[in-house]
């Protein structure tokens, strides 16, 4: 273990440009034009991680490439296998004037790299396989089998993975899976996370007039979709932050007394929340503190909107069409195709004759998740990060989702540990995204910390 932490330490310099590299990749998923940048950060991600000394594919998809990637194993010995899950996609970088360097020429400052995908989830799952090259390299014994799977559209929605995941089952079957692709409350709170939300989204598109019209010839006549579009969206929350699309919160488990303690205890104050947030006030639903209405409550949210003339000065037009993307967060025991076809039937019902609408679901979808913090695994983990951390860890509940969560348990029957080194103020999806380079040694050393907890326990299935 010395020579692995030893190992770590002296190659940090080493560490610091694997990341730079894979910054400079611009591996925009949801953008068509950066398929090819995409493809050959796959191919990057799949020669490092046979330099450091694994046996690694890149599998094409009917969409972005796989990267899997497994320690050498030792003929005959059956020894305990995790799964290790990362996504080397990322978000658009747009709006680019706001960034304070270019999106895809990783800078350092104050202590942090900045560049799209540091934090999520690039620095991440490089943490994971510096610990990895550390064992490899020093010729630690590992105790346990690794397998590295590192997918390329998680940002919209994983829909490749699940197939694979079934074709490569076989493979694929572990104790339990990892995931370093979260938050922590601050570097000196590593954190477990034990539940994340759920998420659907889809679009919805408004057709009025056959053209933009003048809007004082046809003004006043006819209805106007921008109009109609914001009147239907305005109307899917009230006053108290309540959704109000029928039998939306109709499988919501409740939050029990206990939950709500423990809720408590992982979460930031609501002063500090705003200050993070740059908002001038709170809002939430009703009854509920901010800690729970992030990360225990379902939401629905408008994610762009778009109509008639954007340009410089006025444009006197009644709009030809509007447009919107919304998004749903889902919790316990809500389910993506049963929210989605209650939102749909919500919007075709108060939808006026006068516009023609057009919904259309986005692709997947995903469960929301909650394990038990009091597991074998999650109690190994929590080991490993107060030894890796040397402070206390905090276990948290998180907004946000990882779609292919809820698919190792369905198809793996395996729990998930979700240690995120990401930090609150790290900028994942915003302009000026960062990973803090504290967290990122930290993450690696985390890393080495935990196989040898986990191979402790044995094999358990
Ligand atoms: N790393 C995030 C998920 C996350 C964010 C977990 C914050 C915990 C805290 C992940 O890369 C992500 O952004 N996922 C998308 C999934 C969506 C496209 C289905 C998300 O949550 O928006
Ligand atoms: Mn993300």
């Amino acid at each position: 273990m010395d020579a692995v932490l030893s190992y770590l330490k002296r190659n940090e310099g080493r560490f610091l440009d694997r990341l730079r590299e894979h910054l400079r990749f611009q591996s925009v998923s949801a953008q068509s034009q950066h398929r090819a940048d995409v493809r050959r950060c796959a191919a990057w991600l799949g020669r490092q991680c046979r330099e450091i000394g694994l046996e690694a594919e890149v599998h094409a998809t009917a969409g972005h490439p796989i990267v899997l990637a497994r320690t050498p194993r030792r003929p005959g010995a059956k020894r305990p296998h995790y799964l290790v899950y990362g996504h080397y996609d990322v978000q658009p970088p747009e709006p680019f004037e706001l960034w304070e360097s270019p999106p895809f020429e990783p800078t350092i400052r104050r202590g942090r790299v900045f560049a799209r995908g540091a934090t999520d989830n690039k620095g991440q799952h490089l943490a994971h396989l510096n610990a990895v090259e550390a064992y490899l390299k020093t010729g630690t014994d590992l105790r346990c089998d690794l397998t590295f799977l590192i997918e390329g559209e998680e940002e919209v929605g994983s829909a490749n993975v699940e197939p694979f995941m079934r074709k490569h089952r076989r493979a694929l079957l572990c104790e339990a899976a990892v995931i370093s692709d979260s938050e922590m409350p601050s570097l000196e709170q590593p954190a477990l996370t034990y539940g994340l939300r759920g998420a659907i989204g889809m679009e919805i598109v408004l057709r009025g007039p056959a053209r933009d019209l003048h809007s004082g010839s046809f003004g006043g006549a006819i209805d106007n979709p921008a109009m109609v579009l914001c009147q239907m969206l305005a109307s899917l929350r009230d006053a108290k932050g309540r959704i109000t699309v029928p039998g939306f919160y109709g499988e919501v488990a409740p939050l029990s007394p206990g939950e709500r303690r423990r809720l408590a205890a992982g979460s930031s104050s609501g002063r500090e929340f705003q200050k993070l947030a740059g908002v001038p006030r709170l809002f939430g639903e009703a009854g509920y503190t901010p800690g729970e209405q992030r990360s225990a409550r379902p939401t629905l949210e408008i994610n762009g909107l778009t109509s008639g003339y954007q340009g410089e000065g006025g444009k006197t037009i009644i709009p030809a069409w509007a447009r919107a993307k919304i998004t749903c967060r889902l919790v316990p025991d809500q389910t993506p195709e049963r929210i989605r076809s209650l939102v749909i039937r919500h919007l075709e019902r108060i939808c006026p004759r006068t516009v023609e609408m057009r919904i259309t679901p986005r692709r997947g979808g995903s469960l929301p998740y909650l394990m038990s913090p009091d597991s074998a695994e999650a109690q190994a983990a929590l080991r490993a990060l107060r030894t890796s951390f040397g402070r206390e860890p905090v276990l948290i509940r998180e907004g946000g989702s990882i779609p292919i969560v809820s698919e190792f348990k369905s198809i793996l029957k395996v729990d998930t540990l979700l240690v995120g080194f990401g930090l609150p103020d790290d900028r994942a999806h915003s302009p000026n995204e960062n990973l803090s380079l504290a967290a990122y040694r930290l993450g690696s050393r985390f890393s080495a910390c935990l196989w040898p907890e986990l191979a402790s326990l044995g094999r358990r299935r």
